[in-house]
Parts: structure tokens; sequence; C-alpha cells
């Protein structure tokens, strides 16, 4: 693992290693394979951070799970509203499906209850949420994501898909903000 990584003016140290993370994603997939086999379940990974830990994890599932990506998109509606979000790139009816959310991290939770509230106007059959990653001190989301990777400190990631911005997502580890 490297030393140091320098991302703009910022500078970050290892955190959590290749090896330690792959060994973790292992254990989620025995964890999601155990409750979706037989389920055809359905994984919605969100772009763009999630596409690495959806990648890995997709590697060593054996329940026969489908995948699309999908992103969160804010736009300025036509009515007086202000802001509403869609989901874009979903292109398979959730309705009665079983479906995991993959995301890379978890802070507030804000995003998270966004998507959470777009899916489940799909009525699917169940709605859960695999996260690499959890900030459990600023964590206010309604639910309590069901398979996370790693509990971390409420410092800045990067690597592993998480960018500061848009660069570090090809880092094969997390690395921390140092200050
Ligand atoms: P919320 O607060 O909605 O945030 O749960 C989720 C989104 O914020 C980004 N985020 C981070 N990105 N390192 C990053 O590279 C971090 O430490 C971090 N914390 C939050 C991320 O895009 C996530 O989907
Ligand atoms: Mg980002």
């Amino acid at each position: 693992m490297r030393t140091l990584v320098h991302i703009h003016d910022l500078s970050f140290a290892p955190f959590i290693s290749e090896t330690t993370i792959q060994t973790r994603v292992k254990e989620l997939a025995a964890q999601l394979d155990a409750e979706y086999a037989g389920k055809n379940p359905i994984f919605l990974a969100v772009l763009n951070g999630a596409f690495m830990f959806a990648a890995d994890l997709f590697k060593q599932l054996t329940c026969q799970p489908e995948l699309s990506f999908v992103k969160v998109s804010s736009y300025v509606g036509t009515q007086s509203s202000g802001r509403v979000d869609e989901l874009i790139g979903l292109q398979t009816a959730l309705k009665d499906r079983h479906v995991v959310i993959i995301e890379d991290i978890l802070d507030t939770g804000v995003t998270m209850d966004k998507i959470g509230t777009l899916l489940q106007s799909e009525q699917p059959a169940s709605l859960a949420v695999c996260a690499l990653l959890l900030k459990p001190a600023s964590y206010k989301g309604k639910h309590q994501p069901q398979y996370i990777g790693f509990e971390i400190e409420d410092r800045f990631v990067v690597g592993y898909g998480l960018d500061y911005k848009e660069l570090g997502r090809e880092l094969p580890a997390v690395y921390q903000l140092i200050n």
C-alpha cells in the first residue's frame, strides 16, 4: 500500500488496506448469498462512488444477482416546489422484486433517504442497503442499513471508488484526510 497520497491540495494517509477490504467484501457477499439465494435479487449500485465495491462484491456473489447502475439526479422541476430528485438509469421494474442498494459511503444519510423514498414508490418486495462505509456519528437516516463493510469516524476518505473533487477513485484501498 502506498504511503501518503496527494490529491489536489490535500494529503491522505492509508486507512483501510486492499486486503482488509477484500476480506470484508467476501464476508458481506456470504451474508447476502445466505439471505438472497433463490430470491432473484436485483442490486442497484449508485454511481459513481460504488462502482469498485459493486464490481468486487459481484465477483463473490453466488445468489444469481442482477445488477443495474443508478444515479441520483436533482433538477429544478416545472413546479414552484424547487428541486426534484429522480433516479436515473433504472431499466427494470422493481415491483415485487428483492432490491439491494449498493453505496460507497453513508454519511448524513440524506442521499440514501432520497433513494429509499424514490424506490419505495416502486413497491419492491424488500429493500436493503449494502454500504462499504458508514459514519455512525453523522448518520441520521430513517433506516439502519443492513449490510455495512466498516464503521468509520467522521473524517473525509478517498479511494476504492470515493473521490476528492473527482480524483482518487482508482486507488485500490481507502485513505483518510490528514491535516
Ligand atoms: P450523505 O451525507 O447524503 O452523503 O449520506 C453521501 C454522499 O456524500 C459523499 N461523501 C463522501 N465522499 N469521502 C468521499 O469521497 C467521504 O468521506 C464522504 N462522505 C460523504 C459521497 O458521495 C456519498 O455518496
Ligand atoms: Mg463524491
